[in-house]
């Protein structure tokens, strides 16, 4: 099928040209470029011809069958004869009025079929002709354009109506509703019938159409209704095509009234607040709404309050105005609540000023629509949680901002807040100081003084120095270079501060970069504590291990003597070759040779005080 569609693509580009003619001076030869198959299997192919007034006109039926042209039958004068060669066999005739009938259609007779006329010195001329199936459309849905229907009225009202175009055979119309299927009733007497148009178009194809009438009741309101072609193929299958689908402009009368909160969280003051009023009629009827008696101006059933205060919640009424219901009592009631939070009060407010030691307390309130809590904050940190702030023994680190927080849980975003600043004064207080380091005496060394007091203390440097002062959060640091003098080496820096509540001083050491580190951690490490202490020891601290590979291997050494000694101890006394043994041995290690003297020597004492006795 597909093959054959390609082949032929050029003659499906005259599609639209329906009956078309292929003419030369006075001879036309009409055929139909494409036939459908009939619902009995058989397909008719006409063709006719004009333009001669001859007798002995020959007109002949060809096929093009496996890519040759091969001759059906033919009529010559009154004389109709089909060939015997024919592929379609004697299923295919021709008629006195010279068309094709094929019957019992098979899938494999979408051919093309070329009707020729050869009038003799009239002239010869040709057409050809597609059996082929011609796709058909969906239906087509339209709406009347009359006006809405109404609900209460018993008569019948226009639905709708289907169209399906160019069909051949006279396809079949089937109204749905809701998907299923109504019964095809022809009598206009009841309340439910088609009415149907068929016209056969002068290409020989139909335009069916129906009509559906109904007297559609409320629950129709949301109904939907489509229709359906059903036509029967070169496969001898029925098929079908679904139209567009339409609802019908339906109006029934409001019974009920409903007045709705949109916003889907609790009103707190300040927020937009929507209420909808709707009935179950259609259209809607017009609102009116209304605060304690007093008209609040609404649009199409929609309230809109645009940022509400406390003094807005209350009951809200809306009123349906249905003229074709005026019995009907179509007003709803809608209760608003609106909540609110006061400012936090807080006691004492503002500034406030302590000395260094004494303690503090606040109180915050606030007045809420609903059950509130009270936070006390200092940065991220909750200090209390009943609205009570007591501050004791107050330093330096508790000077800064206080906030008191009130929130109504069950309100999202219901919150306020008030804050009160703490200042503490007193006498100045130095941190503990860094140990400044330098590789040698006489270098550069930076010393820092870090220091709370309120009022800012003054710095004084003993040994004097250039200082240049930091604030740095609640601390102030003075920062000072000098040289690392022997004296200072010894003594350090001091630095004092003073304001008018007092002084503090402390004295900074200045100390060598410990060369001997690598000394320290081999004793940090024999003493079985591997912390090093500082980064510049991290160097030393690879030593650190060599070292103490090397000690272990010597105590090891240490200890493989002292078993061989006493093994050879049990045959021979093992004091002055021992001795003599140490010392062609290795004395790299003071200690363990002292040890292995001082413990020969007593023996050999032993041995000589035994000899004596
Ligand atoms: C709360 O409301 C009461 C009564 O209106 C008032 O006396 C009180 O001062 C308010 N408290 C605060 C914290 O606003
Ligand atoms: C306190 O309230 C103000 C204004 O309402 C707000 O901008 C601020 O973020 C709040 N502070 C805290 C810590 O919640
Ligand atoms: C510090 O020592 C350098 C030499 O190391 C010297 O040039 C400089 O004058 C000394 N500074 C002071 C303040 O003594
Ligand atoms: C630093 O202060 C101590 C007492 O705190 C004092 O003994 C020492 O002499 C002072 N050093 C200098 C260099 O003033």
């Amino acid at each position: 099928m597909d093959g054959i569609t390609l082949r032929r693509a050029p003659l499906l580009c005259t599609l639209l040209l329906w009956a078309f003619q292929v003419s030369s001076g006075a001879l036309t030869v009409n055929v139909l470029p494409l036939v459908n198959v009939a619902k009995d299997g058989a397909a008719t192919l006409p063709c006719s011809y004009t333009g001669t007034e001859s007798s002995t006109v020959l007109v002949s039926w060809h096929v093009l069958h496996e890519g040759a042209r091969k001759r059906i039958a033919f009529k010559s004068g009154e004389e109709i004869k089909s060939d015997d060669a024919s592929p379609l066999g004697k299923r295919a005739t021709m008629g006195a009025d010279l068309s094709l009938t094929i019957s019992k259609v098979e899938p494999s007779d979408d051919l093309t079929f070329i009707c020729e006329i050869n009038a003799g010195p009239d002239g010869y001329r040709e057409a050809p002709c597609d059996l082929r199936e011609i796709p058909i459309q969906a239906p087509e849905l339209q709406k009347p354009a009359a006006q809405a229907i109404s609900a209460t009225s018993d008569d019948s009202s226009e639905i709708g109506t289907c169209i399906s175009k160019n069909g051949i055979p006279q396809p079949r119309l089937i109204w749905f509703k809701n998907d299923q299927p109504i019964p095809e009733v022809k009598d206009k007497s009841k309340k439910t019938h088609m009415v149907a148009v068929v016209v056969k178009e002068s290409s020989n194809l139909y335009t069916v159409k129906s009509t559906l009438y109904m007297a559609p009741k409320k629950e129709d309101k949301n109904s939907v209704f489509s229709c359906k072609v059903e036509y029967s193929t070169l496969h001898n299958t029925k098929e079908m095509k679904t139209s567009n689908t339409i609802t019908i402009n339906l109006n029934y009368p409001s019974e009920k009234t409903t007045f709705s909160l949109l916003n889907s969280s609790p009103i707190k003051e300040g927020d937009k607040v929507e209420m909808k009023c709707e009935t179950d009629g259609h259209p809607q009827p017009q609102f009116e709404f209304s605060k304690d008696n007093k008209e609040v101006i609404g649009e199409k059933g929609l309230l809109t309050l645009k940022s509400v205060k406390r003094t807005d919640a209350g009951e809200y009424v809306c009123k349906g105005i249905d003229y074709d219901a005026f019995d009907k009592d179509l007003s709803a009631k809608l209760t608003l609540m609106v909540h609110y939070m006061d400012p936090v009060v807080v006691k004492p407010p503002g500034m406030k000023t302590v000395s260094l030691g004494e303690k503090m307390e606040w109180k915050c309130d606030v007045n809420a629509s609903a059950k509130h809590t009270l936070h006390w904050k200092k940065g991220s940190e909750t200090l209390s949680e009943d609205g009570k702030l007591s501050l004791d023994n107050i330093d330096y680190d508790k000077a800064g901002e206080y906030i008191c927080e009130g929130a109504v849980p069950s309100v999202p975003g219901l919150k306020v807040n008030a804050s009160v600043h703490l200042s503490v004064e007193g006498k100045p207080i130095i941190a503990e100081p860094d140990v400044g380091e330098v590789s040698k005496e006489g270098d550069q060394v930076t010393l820092k003084c870090v220091a709370h007091g309120e009022p800012k203390p003054q710095f004084t440097w003993v040994p004097s120095a250039k200082e240049s002062v930091q604030i740095k959060g609640n601390m102030i640091v003075s920062t000072i270079v000098l040289n690392a003098t022997a004296d200072i080496m010894k003594h350090g820096v001091n630095c004092t501060v003073n304001n008018k509540f007092g002084k503090d001083s402390k004295t900074l050491t200045v100390a060598i970069k410990d060369e001997r580190a690598i000394k320290g951690s081999a004793e940090v490490l024999l003493s079985g504590n591997p912390v090093l202490k500082s980064a510049d020891m991290q160097q030393g601290g690879s030593s650190a291990v060599v070292v103490a590979v090397v000690v272990c291997v010597l105590l090891l050494l240490l200890l493989v003597g002292l078993i061989y000694c006493l093994n050879k101890r049990t045959k021979l006394p093992c004091s002055k070759k021992d001795k003599k043994d140490m010392a062609l041995g290795d004395v790299n290690n003071d200690i363990v040779v002292e040890m292995k003297t001082g413990k020969t020597e007593q023996d050999g004492l032993l041995h000589k005080k035994a000899a004596e006795k």
